[in-house]
């Protein structure tokens, strides 16, 4: 199995991790006059990322590789920030917007890498979560417009 794969997996299933820790947490924490809509939307979002996180550990086991054990070892391979800052639900909507815009990054080079290996579907599986991390964010931008 390619290092790079190896290493990149890794880093996408932190990341989703992460975002689904940070999007739980806004769904908890989200107040305005906003609360019902975003509350649910966040909901969503989190369930749809910790069903993720499962077949990406899994990708990783089925490739000889160990999944990460434990939280520390988990944020220790995550470009996602952990937690959303101050402030009220913009702030929160930010704080998710640059999460994923950290994790199509990270996604990106992981279907390369996957590509370069003919690791196809390790590469299927990295464009199903690209194409939901997108969708995510086009939510989320579009809560910000004016
Ligand atoms: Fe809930």
């Amino acid at each position: 199995m390619s290092k790079n794969v190896k290493n990149a997996l890794r880093k996408v299933l932190a990341n989703t991790f992460m975002l689904a820790v940070n999007t739980q947490s806004a769904h908890w924490n989200v107040v305005g006059p906003h609360f019902a809509a975003l509350h649910e939307l966040f909901g969503e979002q989190y369930e749809d990322l910790f069903k993720a996180v499962d077949p990406l550990a899994e990708r990783l086991r089925a490739l000889g590789e160990l999944a990460p054990v434990g939280l520390v070892d988990l944020a220790a391979y995550a470009t996602v920030k952990d937690g959303l800052g101050k402030g009220k639900a913009e702030a929160m909507i930010k704080a998710l917007l640059d999460g994923h815009v950290a994790a199509v990054k990270t996604l990106k080079e992981a279907i390369e890498a996957a590509d370069d290996a003919d690791d196809e579907p390790t590469e299927d599986m990295l464009i199903g979560r690209l194409d939901e991390h997108q969708k995510m964010l086009w939510m989320l931008r579009s809560l910000l417009e004016k």
